[in-house]
């Protein structure tokens, strides 16, 4: 069999529609092929696997940006990878991801993500779980004993409201590694869309005072309410509650709590150690579903290179092992607060001696900040020289994971 790797052109949509329908699903109504001006407007890029001219698997990648160490980074999110079920196991992925990440990379991004439904599909080719986009169901009941907020109150967002939402969006996201920025499709959504898509979006303002210049909004909700209204079964979902303030957070969470005669249960969208979730004084809340987030570095000196950092003067030469398109060996330097790489010319065989060297998934993880070195050793992703390991745990350290768009 001669296999082709390629761009999917529209001529393939009933293919490439009919191959996810079968690996993901199908909804009742059908999945239909989307139209020329749908497809061409959807601003993805598709990719096939083709054998003898039948594809054989496929995938498409988001271009956008997402927040790592306070700036945007060129991104290549992977969804919807498949491969026809009596062509599993036959390595068609690596092919198919070599020349989609090879166009991603010439497009500018610097690193991959995916959200995985198995985690091992993707670490031979680089990917490392870095943090995990979770529901969380809440008690709507005990939300009531959240102590009440000092200087915040809650009032229903319009569309005029936009510019202060994504406003807080962005001052919560470059405080963290891995947000979606929303700038870019399929991501940003006009305003009219945006308030269209929920019941509800709720803002915590500031009434003055030390909570910041009254009518500041200093942190939002956006929910749908769900259906019924007895506690036992209503489920309300709440795709954001970003609070810049312990008071919003409260504020916020108390506007919840409102619902409780009605509503048993807030299923909250959050990741990791959420600071907004610091103001819930018990435990009582259950995870309902997780997904964790996988990242792969897809050009070394890109994404390392011109990081804001704190350690003036540090020096590491470092090597990475494996991984065609990441093997090499650096020298990382900091000036002037940011990150500067220097390509060295030793092997990569010989660096050991002389350096620490990481696995592509070992430079995930330490780029997403989301593993010290001492941890990298234990799971095998750093070997090497170790007299570096707390400057470089502490380079990437800064930012907490969190991602809240899933694709
Ligand atoms: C998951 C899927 C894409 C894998 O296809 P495949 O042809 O078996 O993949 P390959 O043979 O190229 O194997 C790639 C790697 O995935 C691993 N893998 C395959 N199925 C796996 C599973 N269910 N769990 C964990 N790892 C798995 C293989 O061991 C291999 O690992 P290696 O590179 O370390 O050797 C295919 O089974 C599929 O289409 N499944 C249904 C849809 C799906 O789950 N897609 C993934 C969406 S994120």
């Amino acid at each position: 069999m001669s296999l082709t790797v390629r761009p999917v052109e529209y001529a393939d949509q009933p293919d490439y529609t009919r191959l996810g329908a079968e690996a993901f699903g199908t909804p009742a109504a059908g999945r239909p092929v989307p139209t020329r001006e749908e497809w061409a407007a959807a601003g993805f890029r598709e990719w096939g696997a083709f054998d003898d001219g039948d594809l054989a698997a496929r995938l498409r990648v988001y271009g956008f940006t997402s927040w790592f160490h306070g700036a945007r980074v060129p991104t290549a999110g992977v969804a919807g990878v498949a491969v026809a079920p009596e062509r599993r196991g036959s390595g068609h992925l690596a092919r198919l991801f070599g020349a989609a990440l090879d166009e991603a990379r010439d497009r500018g991004d610097v690193i991959s993500t995916l959200f995985p439904t198995a985690p091992g599909i993707y670490r031979g080719l680089g990917y490392e779980v870095v943090g995990s986009f979770d529901d969380v169901d809440v008690p709507v009941q005990n939300l009531g004993r959240v102590a009440a907020p000092d200087g915040v109150v809650t009032r229903r967002a319009g569309v005029a409201d936009f510019d202060a939402i994504v406003a807080v969006h962005r001052a919560w996201a470059a405080a963290q590694n891995g947000p979606v920025s929303r700038a870019e499709k399929p991501f940003w959504t006009p305003p009219e869309k945006f308030f269209a898509d929920y019941t509800g979006v709720t803002l915590a303002v500031s009434a003055g005072g030390s909570a910041g210049a009254a009518g500041d909004v200093v942190g939002f909700a956006s929910w749908n309410r769900g259906d019924g209204y007895t506690p036992a079964t209503a489920v309300m979902e709440v795709d954001d509650l970003i609070a810049l303030t312990p008071d919003a957070a409260r504020a916020l969470w108390r506007t919840l709590g409102s619902f409780s005669t009605v509503v048993g249960t807030a299923r909250v969208s959050t990741s990791g150690l959420d600071p907004a979730w610091l103001v819930l004084p018990d435990l009582t809340s259950t995870v309902h579903a997780a997904n964790p987030y996988m990242l792969r570095i897809l050009d070394v000196a890109g994404a390392l290179g011109g990081v804001q950092a704190p350690l003036e003067g540090a020096r590491v030469p470092f090597a990475v092992r494996g991984g065609q398109d990441l093997a090499g060996a650096w020298t990382l330097t900091v000036s002037d607060g940011v990150t500067h790489l220097e390509r060295d010319a030793i092997a990569v065989e010989d660096a050991h001696h002389e350096r620490p060297v990481l696995s592509p998934n070992g430079l995930a993880l330490l780029y997403a900040g989301a593993e010290s070195a001492a941890n990298l050793r234990i799971a095998g992703h750093l070997t090497g020289l170790p007299d570096q390991d707390a400057v470089l745990s502490a380079l990437f350290a800064g930012r907490r994971l969190h991602v809240r768009d899933y694709f």
